[in-house]
């Protein structure tokens, strides 16, 4: 039974064959309309979501199958002190497939032991995020035409961003992307991030200024401030607006750069940077229902 609970779940001839579905869906959808027809796709979402809970739904509905599942723990019997285990194994006696999103570092791993039917990671803490990565990757791919032989700037939370980690060690399996870093002190990518890199032989450099790193950026990945994950108030207050991109900023980057943001952004990329020829982020989100379609098929084994 095939699980993705991280991206490194996924060889990199898989992740080609995911483009390449993904791309030939986006090209003429109607041609998978009924591809999952009798299908159930179980969502669990045990932490709020919007992109990736509609997208899976939107994608499993574009497929010609159905959806059940909760957009809150609160409305399961976790409540009642059932246990993710026990949770995912209802679901597999109801859906076909299941994508679930939990608070917990670790939660999918548990949960994947016990399923009997796929199970895919939709983002556990700040652990992993893996069909975040394929989104990303569908855009890199079909905005730079390759993965190889660029220069990504990742900025802001690097401590807690689950999209960053996940993005990271996708693109470590390619050739001559280089890695810059930009955070505050505070919310610098974790160690055991820092060493994959290092065993990979990436070039990477850290930053504390966006101003500083700008210049020489093929894509600029901005992130959120992870408010739901600080300890204390105190500290996300203080650092949750440490980069704003603005048209002013823009003025020093390079004209074919790409702009990407998992979303929901708060006050990182202002608002008038959305008419920017640059912005992709909302590019991106649309890319996530189309790969997440491909992997609905893959996972189910449907040509
Ligand atoms: N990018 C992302 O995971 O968004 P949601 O939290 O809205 O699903």
């Amino acid at each position: 039974v095939r699980k993705l609970i991280n991206i490194t779940d996924l060889s990199t001839g898989e992740i080609d064959h995911l483009m390449d579905l993904a791309d030939d869906i986006m090209a003429d959808p109607t041609k998978y309309q009924d591809a999952c027809a009798h299908k159930i796709l179980a969502t669990l979402f045990f932490e709020p979501s919007t992109r990736t809970r509609l997208s899976f739904t939107s994608a499993m509905m574009s497929l010609g199958g159905q959806v059940l599942g909760f957009a809150d723990a609160k409305s399961s019997s976790a409540t009642k002190g059932e246990t993710v285990s026990d949770t995912v194994i209802m679901a597999g006696c109801y859906a076909d497939i299941i994508a679930m999103r939990h608070p917990k570092e670790g939660a999918p791993i548990a949960a994947a032991r016990k399923t009997t039917v796929p199970l895919i990671n939709a983002g556990d803490g700040g652990h992993f995020h893996p069909t975040q990565t394929l989104t990303d990757l569908l855009t890199i791919h079909r905005k730079l035409g390759s993965f190889d032989n660029f220069t990504i700037g990742l900025c802001g939370d690097l401590m807690f961003g689950r999209t960053v980690h996940s993005l990271i060690e996708a693109l470590l399996r390619y050739e001559n992307v280089k890695f810059i870093l930009i955070s505050p002190p505070e919310l610098r990518l974790p160690e055991y991030m820092k060493e994959k890199m290092n065993r990979s032989g990436a070039e990477w450099h850290e930053y504390t200024k966006l101003e500083d790193a700008i210049p020489e950026l093929d894509v600029l990945y901005m992130t959120r401030v992870q408010k739901e994950r600080f300890f204390n108030e105190e500290d996300y207050v203080r650092l949750k607006d440490s980069y704003i991109l603005d048209r002013e900023k823009l003025e020093d980057a390079k004209k074919n750069m790409i702009i990407m943001h998992p979303l929901p952004r708060v006050n990182e990329i202002a608002v008038e940077v959305d008419d920017d020829p640059r912005a992709c982020y909302f590019y991106q989100a649309k890319c996530g229902r189309y790969v997440r379609m491909a992997l609905i098929l893959y996972f189910l084994g449907i040509n």
